[in-house]
């Protein structure tokens, strides 16, 4: 059986007891080790908690050498570890269709997600419209997708939770046109470099899907002892100092409900600035045009 057991958020400790008692009888355990990170484990942390050895599988492992971990999974348990649920903003579908293909059996044991935990910041879930990515920018190359999908959420007055990019064991390119194996240092986003390159876009695009004046929540190092939101509007967001991985970030849609601001202004740097940046928003929605009439007999 291959097994796809999440993690949690931050501790070795986050492990579902089932989750645990599964890994403890497999004979080989993979660790995912490139979409997130377990904020405050090491690998040896969870060997010792599991009495297994832990290997850790890269992206290459997984993307391109999955029968590696398959490998006897028809007669063995196999279990493949992911940081949050490994069905959040992570879907491993590829191993599960070759798991499938070779008529080895799954199980999935789910476990706290970035994608439900970002509650905790007082926004809530039902508010949420799609979530979207944002990568590193380079000098040439600044893919802005997510711009589209943040002015169609916000069009419709929902929040937008922005994913930061993760690079792990990522080459340079000139080590990779030559073929050598060497690896730059692990580099996490942090919120002022999301804050000042989503204002790049918006410089650029000029579509006003969001400003600087946007009211934002940062959501740092969720669901570990560090954890830490700020409230504040994109363009403070690019000035402060987060710290520590890892980071997302909310922008917030129109149709926000006085409780979660209530909720949000303790996390305030300016309650005033905050209170008022969201009461903007709320009034220039108040000139959209609502969203075209849904034809019933369609449904
Ligand atoms: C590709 S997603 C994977 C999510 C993971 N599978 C889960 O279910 O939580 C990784 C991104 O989610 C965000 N993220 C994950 N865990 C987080 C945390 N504890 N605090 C803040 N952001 C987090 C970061 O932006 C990170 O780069």
């Amino acid at each position: 059986m291959l097994y796809l057991i999440g993690l949690g958020l931050s501790s070795a400790e986050d492990i579902t007891l089932r989750g645990l008692k599964v890994v403890q009888q497999c004979a080989r355990v993979y660790l995912e080790a490139y979409t997130s990170i377990l904020m405050s484990a090491s690998k040896e942390d969870l060997e010792k908690l599991y009495g297994r050895e832990v290997i850790l599988a890269d992206r290459e492992m997984v993307e391109s050498s999955s029968d590696s971990i398959l490998e006897d999974a028809d007669k063995v348990d196999v279990a493949f570890l992911v940081v949050g649920d490994p069905f959040g903003a992570t879907t491993h579908t590829d191993l599960i269709i070759r798991a499938r293909s070779l008529g080895i059996p799954f199980e999935a044991i789910h476990n706290a997600s970035v994608m439900n935990a970002v509650g905790a910041c007082g926004l809530q879930l039902y508010n949420f419209g799609q979530t979207v990515s944002l990568v590193f920018f380079t000098d040439n190359w600044k893919p802005d997708s997510f711009y589209d999908r943040i002015k169609e959420n916000r069009r419709i007055g929902l929040h937008t939770l922005v994913l930061l990019d993760i690079k792990v064991k990522e080459q340079s390119f000139e080590n990779m046109a030559r073929g050598r194996k060497i690896y730059e240092p692990p580099r996490y986003m942090n919120i002022e470099t999301a804050a000042s390159q989503l204002l790049e876009i918006e410089d650029l695009r000029n579509e006003q899907a969001y400003t600087e004046d946007t009211p934002c929540v940062s959501v740092s190092r969720l669901g570990s002892p560090g954890q830490k939101f700020v409230a504040a509007t994109l363009g403070d967001l690019a000035d402060i100092e987060s710290g520590e991985p890892l980071h997302s970030l909310v922008i917030l849609g129109h149709r926000t409900h006085e409780m979660e601001i209530e909720y949000l202004l303790d996390f305030a740097t300016d309650k005033n600035k905050f209170q008022k940046a969201v009461e903007t928003e709320v009034e220039s929605a108040k000139e959209l045009q609502p969203p075209a009439p849904v034809d019933e007999d369609n449904d």
